[in-house]
């Protein structure tokens, strides 16, 4: 079968398209599902995480608390550049808000733009960036456009970009897009 949601969409995209990773960025930790599906597939990965919410970072490090190769930053990940500077092999970004949360603290078209661009300039050759961007909350149409922007506006020279919908499914369900860094010739 083929998959019918978002997170499988995502998963389904890192391992058919990248076998090691050394380095990730988990952009939007949250509960911390998206960092363990790292840790579970390459146990000697590093992964830096961001969120806004200390509620996050607190569920996520209990969830995450057998490795030692996780870092999680309160911080924006607009800021990513404070804290990171070596490149990386993966980014992910979920967007939205935190799952049982409070839904008012959502992340916003301005910042989750100025955090892609800086975690692409990062990118290593032939990695991987995930957006899963959710469509229903307040807020989120505006982003989704701004996210298609930017992504539309990236060189087909340097970026391959897919965009994946689940075309006939009801309540405005994610869109996935898939993105990765090209090899030099
Ligand atoms: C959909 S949830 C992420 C789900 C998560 N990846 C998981 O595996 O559970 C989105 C998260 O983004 C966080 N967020 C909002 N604005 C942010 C920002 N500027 N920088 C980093 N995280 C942000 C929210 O606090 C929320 O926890």
């Amino acid at each position: 079968m083929i998959e019918d949601n978002g997170i499988a969409l995502m998963r389904q995209f890192i391992l058919s398209n990248k076998k090691e990773i050394d380095l990730a960025l988990d952009l939007t930790l949250g509960k911390g599902e998206d960092s363990k599906f790292i840790f579970d597939q390459n146990p000697k990965a590093h992964v830096i995480a961001f969120d806004i919410q200390e509620k996050a970072l607190n569920l996520a490090q209990e969830k995450l608390k057998d490795t030692d190769c996780f870092q999680g930053i309160l911080d924006g990940h607009e800021n990513l550049d404070k804290y990171v500077k070596e490149p990386v092999d993966l980014c992910m970004m979920n967007l939205g808000y935190l799952p049982g949360g409070n839904k008012e603290i959502i992340t916003k078209a301005k910042t989750t733009c100025q955090a892609l661009e800086k975690a692409l300039k990062l990118l290593k050759e032939e990695g991987l960036c995930t957006i899963l961007a959710y469509r229903s909350h307040p807020g989120a149409k505006e982003e989704v456009e701004a996210v298609e922007d930017f992504l539309k506006a990236l060189d087909q020279r340097e970026f391959i970009v897919q965009r994946v919908e689940f075309y006939n499914q009801i309540h405005e369900p994610p869109i996935f897009f898939g993105i990765q860094k090209r090899k030099k010739k």
